[in-house]
Order: structure tokens, then sequence, then C-alpha cells
């Protein structure tokens, strides 16, 4: 029987509480995402924006506040934006996981609609939730919003899961995995399904295996406190990569509604291979930046960051199998790490080789099995490696052809968090991660988590600015592939 959507709720939100509203998620990703919304005439007139943290602070100050860091954007600041947005501003000193602090806030709420974002660390989203239901903030009218790490593993995402729903209805929940907010993300959906072209070759007759990279040139600076804890395989395996392997491996869904995606997501999820400390050694490779050069500047090591050693990995290359008719044999490579040579989100579909080629042997070494590459980011574009003849007149030589589809049409990039926040405004869960989704997720990571604990597999060394440890190049090698362009 198909899972029906939750039904949306038409509830008027009249005011947008973030919970860690002096913290770098919100700086550098909410405020600026609502202050362009703003600009584009999108946020309802009446709608108020509530900081909140534990830090003593008047309204001024954090207003202030947010004016440097919308000031200090590459975009800069429209005066008419500014003062409306500003208007819109306001700040309530709580500490999330105490029920005096909650209290004024529910005064200032009142029996309004309101969206709470818990910008917060996750190991303090049960006792929020715990404390806004104590204030009478969680009925109908209320929506709430989870940053993703949920959890450190399936038994506290568990834990966080329950406390949430005793709080809030499903329909209320929003569990945010931004890069499901990525007009390049949502983008590989239409590419799927809105061409015939792929999806007859879409599986293991034509398919070889898929590379999903996300490489970031930056390191992990002063979020260490955070980080040290959770290390790249929690922080985005869990999460931004484990969803892109779904959206590429999922069946083609019976309509694009919010329960038809994700139940075919987590099809995919349920066919994930368990990994196994037999298995971990060869198919899984853990790394931590020593300093380097990225970008040509000199950056230190992580435990140089952190001011300590540590045992938290920031690189993660693994080999994933997807037990289902479609990927039975095709291995997914995910990579992942801080203070690689370059930014980079990419997907690649690399089909197999010809069974069989005609050209004879001076074009032998020409021939490259077709690839589909889809850039997410910094660059959107989608190429397909096609081979062609070379001209000239002597034997018959090939060559690459890549054909080459930049997605950008010159406009400003949105941040995936506008179209997030339009979606909670509007109660649409469609980009938001399900409770079942989560918790599949992290049964799978916690395997992998396990092995390594399993077999002491500490991260190896590597130089900031390369490509992560050798053992990351040994994982293809041993099942006969490479890295794209490294
Ligand atoms: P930060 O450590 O920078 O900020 C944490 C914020 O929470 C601060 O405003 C802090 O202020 C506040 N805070 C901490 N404890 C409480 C409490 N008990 N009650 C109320 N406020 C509290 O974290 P980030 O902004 O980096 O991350 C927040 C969340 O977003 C995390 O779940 C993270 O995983 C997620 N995330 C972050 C991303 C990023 O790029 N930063 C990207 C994607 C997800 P004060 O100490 O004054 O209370
Ligand atoms: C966040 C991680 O979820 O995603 C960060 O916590 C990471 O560590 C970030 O840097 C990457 O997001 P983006 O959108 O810059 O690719």
């Amino acid at each position: 029987m198909k899972t029906q959507n939750p039904p949306s709720k038409s509830v008027a939100i009249k005011t947008i509480v973030i919970f860690g509203a002096t913290g770098d998620l919100a700086a550098r990703m909410l405020l600026p995402s609502l202050y362009f919304l703003d600009l584009d005439g999108l946020l309802p007139p009446d709608l108020r924006i509530m900081g909140s943290a534990r830090a003593p602070m008047d309204q001024a100050s954090y207003v202030n506040s947010v004016h440097e860091h919308l000031a200090a954007r590459p975009e800069g600041l429209d005066k008419v934006v500014w003062k409306r947005f500003s208007a819109r501003l306001d700040y309530c000193r709580a500490d999330v996981t105490q029920a005096h602090g909650l209290k004024d806030l529910a005064a200032h709420i009142g029996d309004d609609g309101a969206m709470f974002y818990l910008a917060l660390s996750p190991s303090v989203y049960a006792a929020a939730c715990e404390q806004l239901e104590a204030a009478g903030l969680t009925g109908g009218q209320s929506r709430i919003v989870l940053e993703k790490p949920l959890g450190h593993d399936l038994k506290s995402s568990r834990d966080i899961n329950a406390k949430v729903a005793h709080a809030f209805e499903e329909s209320s929940v929003f569990r945010v995995d931004h890069y499901l907010g990525k007009e390049t993300v949502q983008n590989l959906i239409a590419l799927r399904f809105a061409n015939t072209l792929f999806e007859p070759l879409w599986n293991n007759l034509a398919i070889d295996h898929v590379q999903i990279t996300v490489a970031e040139t930056d390191g992990v600076g002063d979020r260490w406190g955070y980080y040290d804890e959770y290390g790249a395989l929690r922080d985005m395996v869990q999460n931004h990569m484990l969803q892109l392997l779904c959206l590429v491996a999922m069946e083609p869904p019976a309509d694009s509604g919010a329960d038809s995606v994700r139940d075919e997501k987590v099809k995919v999820l349920k066919s994930l291979r368990a990994f196994t400390a037999a298995d971990a050694q060869a198919l899984s490779v853990r790394g931590q930046y020593r300093g380097g050069v990225v970008e040509g500047k000199s950056v230190p090591s992580y435990s140089e960051e952190k001011g300590g050693e540590s045992l938290t990995e920031t690189f993660v290359a693994l080999r994933a199998d997807i037990d289902n008719w479609r990927w039975a044999g095709v291995p997914f490579f995910l990579r992942t790490g801080k203070r690689l040579p370059e930014r980079r989100t990419q997907i690649a579909i690399q089909f197999k080789a010809l069974p069989h080629s005609i050209f004879g042997s001076a074009a032998k070494d020409d021939l490259i099995a077709n690839r589909l590459v889809i850039d997410l980011q910094p660059n959107e574009d989608i190429s397909l490696l096609l081979m062609n003849r070379r001209p000239g007149l002597a034997d018959v030589r090939l060559k690459a052809m890549p054909l080459s589809l930049s997605l950008d049409d010159g406009g400003r990039r949105r941040i995936a968090y506008e179209r997030l926040f339009l979606d909670v405004l509007a109660g649409n869960p469609a980009l938001f991660v399900r409770r079942d989704e989560v918790e599949l997720a992290w049964a799978w990571i916690d395997g992998v988590a396990e092995a390594w604990r399993n077999l002491s597999m500490t991260p190896k060394a590597y130089a900031a600015g390369s490509w992560g440890p050798p053992g990351a190049f040994a994982l293809m090698e041993r099942s006969g592939r490479e890295w794209l362009d490294d």
C-alpha cells in the first residue's frame, strides 16, 4: 500500500525562532538566507525573526551583529531591504534546556504559529523538545526544524526522534539535510526522471561503478569542538553523501510527492550491504590532515587547530554495495575530506567498457568508456564523455569528446537554506529527511564505525592539499578502477 504524504498544514507562521542564533550556521547560512528571501519579497510581511542563545545580549547588539555578518558578504547589503529585515529581528536570551528562559519566549510568541530552528548541538535536541513542550510551545501551530547530524549513532538518534515525536506531530518535524535544498541536487531528480535517455542504462548491465566525491579545501578550523566528536563519517557520509547515493540509486518514484520519494530512498538504504570488520580494512579508509599547502596557502594540521592529538577522521573513502537487482555488482565509491586540493562535489557514473572494439590496435589505447559526470559545486554542469574519431588521414584514432552542459545561468546561486525555509513556512516536507531514513542511515554508519573500532583502524595521515592517504588510491586499485581527475 502506498504511504500517504503527510497533509501540508496551512498554518501561518508568524515567528521564526533560531536557537543557536549566535553560532556559525546562523551567521553564515540561516540569517543570510532569510535576508535574501526578504530581498526577493518572499517573506510574509509580518514575519518576525527571533534569535536566541544563552549569551546575554540586547536587541540592538544582536541587530548589529547580524548587520556585521551580512555586510561582510560579497553581495553587500541593500539599505532599503536591511531596514525592513532588521525591523523583523529580535533577541531572547534562553537556555533551551531550561524551563525559565523559554517562558519569556512563549510570552513573545503568544498563540501564533512559530518555527523553532534548532541550530544547536544535537546533544541538546532531546532536552530542547522537552522544554519547548513544557513551555506550551509545541501545539498544532508550531514546527520544529532539526539540523544534522541527528544524533551520534542509531541509539542516540532514536532517543532524539522519540523525544521529538512526543512533543511534535511528524508532519510538523523538518529534519534538515541542506544538500537536498541545493538546486543542483534537485536537478539530479529531473535529470533521471525527466529524460528517457538514461533510465534504460541506469543499472548493472550498463554501469561499471559510481563515484561520489565531496571535497573541501577548508579545514575544520574553529568547529573542532563539534567536529572532533563526529568526524567525517558522521558529519558528511551519514547524511549528505548517503542522500546523494540514494538519489542516484533509487527506483523511479510513483510521483514527486514527499513520501513517494522518501519511500524509494528508504529502499536503497535497506539494500546497503552491511559493513563487517572483515571487510572494513579493504573497503574503507580513514584519514586526518597534517599541515600542508592548499590553494597556495600554508595551512596547519587538524591537531594544531584542535590544540592536541585526536583520533577523529577528516577524510573518508569507502566502497558501498547495494544489494538489489538494479545495482548488484556495481560498487559506489564515496570520498569526502577536508583540506583537499580543490572544492568539488561531483557524481560520476562510469559506464562499462565496450564489449568489443572494431577499431584495431592504433585506436585501442584511446578508448575510454562513456561517463556521465554531474558537477554539483562549485560549478554546476553535466558532462557526458563520448568517443569520437580524431580528424586526419592516418589510421583511425579516437578521442574523448565531452559533451558539456553548463547549468549556470549567471544569476546569484541561492543558499540551499533559502529553499528550505520557504518549504518549512509552506509546510512542505519533500526536501526534508524522514525519521526512518535517518535511522536506517545511522544503522549502516554504525556498522562502519563498529568495524573501525573492532579493527582499531585509526586515521592515516595525509598532507593538506593532497587527495587523502595512499589507502584511498589502493581502495580503487584493488577493484581495478581509479578516482577521476586526481
Ligand atoms: P556553533 O557552536 O557555532 O553555535 C552553537 C550555538 O548554540 C551558539 O549560538 C550557542 O550560543 C548556542 N547554544 C549552545 N547551547 C545552547 C543552549 N543550551 N541553549 C541555547 N543556545 C545554545 O554551532 P554551529 O552553528 O556550527 O552548528 C549548529 C548546528 O548546525 C549543529 O547541529 C551542526 O551540526 C549543524 N550544522 C552546522 C553547519 C555549519 O556550517 N556550521 C553546517 C551544517 C549543519 P551560546 O553559547 O551563547 O548559548
Ligand atoms: C555541513 C558539515 O553539513 O556541510 C560541514 O557539517 C561541511 O563540515 C558542510 O563543511 C559542507 O556543505 P557545503 O554546502 O559547503 O558543501
